[in-house]
């Protein structure tokens, strides 16, 4: 599949090496294309990744992944031209740490698709750290990777990508659940900081057979 991923930092870095590896074919969207850690990564993804500007990466992905700080969010999303009918899966976190921004009137991932309408946007990978995107697996536990989204298709696309990360998916529902998901990133964030249990840490959803 290609994948255009906005940002080649810890989380799109992260995921897009993966699924280089994978065999999916990446194009990162970066501002700087030199970078020395970026070009370290390209070369440990055996030719499958490449890099280039924001709108190339949006142009090329058959899904499109969005992994900039949100406050890159509003500006970069209406630049990058016509993404109609491309699944667009969201991994920001509008308000991590719970400072005001909390009060935002409606979740990041809404936000997200008011800003383009036309893509079939899917909230995922945002409910946990990029380590554990890099290793997904707790002993023979596999984390619990929720997405939400309106549309069955580019779910079932997104919960294709994470199950091939070794994530356990789960759908959390429609696209307006995405602020749930927000929260279940800043819990992670409490807990991974303010109660000093480290970054080393995931939620697992249990099922009652
Ligand atoms: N870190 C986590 O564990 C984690 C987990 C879940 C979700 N998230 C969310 O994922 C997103 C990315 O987090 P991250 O930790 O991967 O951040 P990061 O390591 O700082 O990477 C951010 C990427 O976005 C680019 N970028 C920054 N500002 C930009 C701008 N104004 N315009 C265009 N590109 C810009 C950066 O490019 P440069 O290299 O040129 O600065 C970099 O490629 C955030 O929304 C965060 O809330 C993070």
């Amino acid at each position: 599949m290609k994948i255009g991923i906005l940002g080649a930092g810890n989380v799109g870095g992260t995921l897009g090496e993966r699924w280089a590896k994978q065999g999916h074919q990446i194009l990162f969207g970066v501002r700087n294309r030199t970078a020395i850690d970026l070009q370290v990564r390209l070369d440990r993804t055996g030719g499958n990744a490449q890099a280039g500007s924001m709108t190339e990466a949006a142009e090329f992905g058959e899904v499109v992944v969005l992994t900039v700080p949100w406050g890159a969010v509003e500006e970069l999303l209406p630049s990058l031209g016509n993404l109609e009918g491309k699944i667009l899966l969201d991994c920001t976190n509008p308000n991590f740490t719970g400072e005001p921004s909390q009060y935002h009137p409606i979740s990041g991932g809404e936000r997200v698709a008011e800003l383009v309408p036309t893509a079939k946007v899917v909230k995922i990978f945002n409910t946990t750290g990029w380590e554990n995107m890099a290793d997904p697996q707790y002993g023979s536990e596999a984390i619990t990777m929720f997405y939400a989204g309106d549309d069955d298709a580019a779910k079932a696309v997104a919960a294709t990508l994470a199950a091939e990360l070794g994530f356990d998916p789960v759908d959390a529902g429609s696209l307006s659940n995405s602020g749930l998901l927000e929260a279940i990133a800043q819990l992670w964030g409490k807990l991974a900081y303010a109660q000093k249990l480290g970054r080393g840490i995931a939620f697992k959803l249990l099922k009652r057979p």
